[in-house]
């Protein structure tokens, strides 16, 4: 599988889904740009990447909600590799809180990250690409909440549900350059931000991996980072604007013990 680049950029690569991307990447020749809030984290990542792989791996200290830091980010990228064809809008993160309690900072900071991060990061990066005038890729990461309902996460997910607007846009307005912007949607899956906040466990985790149809599991950062691949790849030569679920199946769960339900209450008896 061919990469239409080999340099890339993916943000909040520090850990999680964004490592497992970075790696996937690498694994495909590329060179990759760890654009992470976390600057001792992204540089241990670097490392240990660069060690594992033919490419290079660098991190630069970047907060996505700044636009500053995200130039510097995307022109010191361009300094480093000569271009940069593939952006992952991967950085995310938000507290949980209903909507009557959600402390305005708290939606401000969740659409800062989430939504509006991806929107600096695609324009620097678009800008130079539009000036190269060579092919690129940009997939960005929203989430299953993007479509469902979860109660606690109404900045989340009115935030995810507007990456996956963005991405049609930006699908339509940057296509014809040779530029293709996709989306996954990845459900439950275990990272520092899933297992730091308990999501994998207990009552709640049993709820997760009841909903997913495929084998009973919660999703690996490498899941992910196959989709967001493949979407990087000449593969998807014809894929754009689209928002693709990667959650074992989880967002076609209706009740997941419908039948077994029905089955004990005696429903096909006779
Ligand atoms: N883990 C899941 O179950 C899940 C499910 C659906 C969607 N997602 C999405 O996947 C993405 C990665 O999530 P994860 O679980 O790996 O999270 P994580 O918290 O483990 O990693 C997120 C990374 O983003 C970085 N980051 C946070 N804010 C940043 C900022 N302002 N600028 C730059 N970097 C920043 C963090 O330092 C961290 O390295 C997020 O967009 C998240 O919404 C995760």
């Amino acid at each position: 599988m061919r990469l239409v680049n080999n340099h890339a950029i993916v943000t909040g690569g520090a850990q999680g889904i964004g490592r497992g991307i970075a790696e996937e990447l690498m694994e495909h020749g590329a060179s990759v740009v760890l654009a992470d809030i976390d600057e001792e984290g992204a540089r241990e990542t670097s490392e240990e990447l660069t060690e594992t792989y033919d490419g290079e791996a660098i991190a630069i200290r970047c907060d996505v909600t700044d636009s500053e830091t995200v130039d510097r980010m995307v022109d010191r990228s361009v300094d480093q590799f000569g271009e940069i064809g593939i952006l992952v809008n991967n950085a995310g993160a938000a507290d949980l809180a209903r909507t009557w309690e959600m402390p305005e900072s708290e939606w401000r900071q969740t659409v800062d990250v989430c939504l509006n991060g991806p929107f600096l990061c695609t324009k620097a990066v678009l800008n130079h690409v539009l000036d190269a005038g060579h092919d690129g890729a940009i997939v960005n990461v929203s989430s299953l909440n993007y479509s469902a309902a979860t109660d606690g996460l109404p900045h989340y997910s009115a935030a995810k549900a507007g990456v996956s607007q963005f991405t049609k846009v930006v699908a339509a307005e940057a296509g014809r350059h040779g530029i293709r912007v996709n989306a996954v949607a990845p459900g439950s899956t275990r990272t520092p931000m899933t297992e730091e906040n308990g999501l994998l466990e207990g009552k709640i985790g049993e709820e997760f991996l009841d909903r997913t149809v495929l084998e009973r599991r919660f999703g690996e950062p490498g899941d992910v980072a196959n989709v967001v691949a493949f979407l990087c790849s000449e593969y998807a030569q014809w894929v754009t604007g689209e928002t693709i679920y990667v959650d074992g199946g989880q967002h076609i769960r209706g009740l997941h013990s419908y039948w077994d339900t029905l089955d004990e209450m005696g429903a096909f008896e006779d």
